[in-house]
């Protein structure tokens, strides 16, 4: 009697896990052959993949499909990566279709397939479809299957077939070249909700002008003040003084954005901001844990990170935040693999003068409270930010009076984007974006001061005891200064009022 051969009865089936903001390629493999009728995964699967044993028996059986009534195996390879989360499902279940002659396995090599199944065959969205994507490609694969709520962002991936399913029964149809899906529209940029204005602001002048710098050249910030000051107004209105992002920026926001399930399905064509509650945890903010998931800093990558009453933050989240605002990255390691986040974002902080937060001469705190409080905002974090404004309680009138008519956000905004733009030319091919990322070597290459500029550097370095990144960053800040003039080189009124903000940073540490 002759015996089936082994490969009949074996299948394989290309699929991604999600490592960081990447994706690495897993092979899914079926094995069905004569035996009492049990599924079992092997590979390093978590909890999740596990159970994709029953979702994807009654998404077969709910299919109007056979599930082989026979011993059948999965293996999930490479089996050193750690498998985590539901999106193994649909490969799970076209391996074992294919393993069990139910769709035709020759096919199969030219497909990428990830997605959730339920129990009664629909496809449920998964996150990070779009590093899924970007791994489909460079691994050379022509299409990828994903849930058709994931189509348009997978569909940014250009060179790559995306067909979008909607259920298990229409995935078997594609696999047998019965049907195929409409192909789907990267999302059209949403236009952005008008934010808060930068007109509604009262009085704050120097605050104004130092969140005008911030967007300029992405500088850190950081905003001390009485209570109702407008810091938190303020800090709200960044978003809307920034210019879009470009699609490359838009491309990296959705990347991230899809790792955390937080994407709507197309481009994330908005800068993101993000304000997490000073109970947040270390993780929370920088990011990590078993299958490490991006935190708030890294969410607000080409955007905002708004920390308001940045004093009351945990000492060791503001510790770990100190890496990140120096590289832009955050690296999390996790067994031998080194996994990293982008964290390129503007970090922005709010915070009262003294615990008490009452006016200078009304104040009940004692040495102590200052002193705790000062260690709160440590001199390695305020060295990583540029830009220090103290803001002073709005004078009544400023409140009331409406004749004088404030700049609206789109006016200092033209003016951020053209300085970006001088910026961006200037550092074409260096890797950075904005003056905040140049490197020790740009920032000596591109300041370019005129006479006088290098020795109000140098009176200003002794007077007021800068660090060597202090240095370097007061120069990065005079580059800003002179880029929304629409300068080429640096004054040494542009040093002085780099120094002017700079000053605020070594008052506080002191
Ligand atoms: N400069 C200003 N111009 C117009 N309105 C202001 C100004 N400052 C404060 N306000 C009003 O007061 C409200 C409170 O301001 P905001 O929340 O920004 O204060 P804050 O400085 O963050 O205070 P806290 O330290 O208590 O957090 C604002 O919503 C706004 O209505
Ligand atoms: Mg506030």
């Amino acid at each position: 009697m002759p015996q089936p051969t082994v490969p009949d009865m074996l299948a394989s089936v290309a699929t991604f896990a999600i490592e960081g903001v990447g994706s690495r390629q897993v092979v899914v493999e079926a094995d069905v052959r004569r035996g009492l009728p049990v599924f079992t995964i092997v590979g390093l699967p978590d909890a999740a993949v596990r159970e994709a044993r029953e979702r994807v028996r009654a998404a077969l059986l709910n299919s109007s499909l056979e599930f082989p009534l026979q011993r059948l195996t999965a293996n999930l390879a490479p089996a050193d990566v750690r498998k985590a989360g539901p999106s193994f499902d649909l490969a799970l279940a076209a391996a074992v279709l294919a393993a069990s002659g139910q769709v035709p396995r020759e096919t199969l090599g030219s497909y990428a397939l990830c997605g959730e199944l339920s129990l009664g065959g629909a496809l449920r969205p998964i996150r990070g479809a779009l590093a899924m994507a970007f791994g489909a490609r460079a691994a050379g694969f022509e299409r990828l299957i994903v849930p058709v709520e994931n189509g348009g962002e997978a569909a940014l991936v250009g060179g790559l077939e995306v067909l979008g399913v909607p259920d298990l029964a229409r995935m078997v149809a594609v696999l047998r070249g019965e049907w195929r899906p409409e192909a789907p529209a990267p999302q059209a940029p949403f236009a952005a909700p008008a934010a808060d204005d930068l007109g509604d602001v009262r009085g704050q002048t120097d605050a104004k002008r130092a969140l005008e710098l911030a967007a300029a050249g992405g500088h850190n910030l950081l905003m001390i003040g009485p209570p109702g000051a407008g810091k938190t107004m303020l800090a709200r209105r960044l978003p809307g003084i920034l210019p879009d992002p470009s699609f490359d920026e838009a491309v990296e926001i959705t990347r991230v954005h899809s790792v955390a399930g937080l994407c709507d399905g197309g481009l994330s064509s908005r800068r993101p901001f993000r304000a997490p509650h000073h109970t947040i945890s270390t993780s929370g903010l920088v990011g990590g844990g078993s299958t490490p998931r991006p935190g708030e800093i890294s969410l607000a990558h080409r955007g905002v990170l708004f920390l308001d009453e940045l004093a009351e933050f945990s000492r060791s989240a503001l510790e770990a935040l100190r890496q990140p605002l120096e590289s832009g990255c955050v690296e999390v390691s996790r067994g031998q693999r080194a996994i990293s986040f982008p964290a390129a974002a503007i970090m922005i902080g709010a915070c009262n003068p003294c615990p008490c937060a009452r006016p200078r001469n009304e104040c009940v705190c004692n040495e102590v409270d200052h002193a705790r409080y000062a260690r709160r905002l440590s001199g390695p974090l305020l060295d990583r930010i540029d830009l220090v404004c103290e803001l002073d309680a709005t004078a009544p009138l400023d409140l009331v009076e409406a004749g004088t008519a404030a700049e609206t956000s789109a006016t200092v905004r033209a003016r951020v984007t053209a300085a970006r733009a001088r910026q961006r030319e200037r550092l074409a091919g260096t890797g950075a974006l904005s003056n905040s990322e140049m490197d020790a070597r740009s920032t000596r290459r591109h300041e370019r001061r005129e006479g006088g500029a290098r020795s109000r550097l140098i009176e200003g370095h002794a007077r007021r005891a800068l660090t060597g990144r202090g240095h370097d960053r007061v120069l990065r800040l005079a580059r800003t200064v002179a880029d929304l003039a629409g300068r080429d080189s640096i004054r040494p009124e542009d040093v002085e009022e780099a120094l002017g903000f700079r000053l605020g940073a070594e008052a506080v540490a002191a």
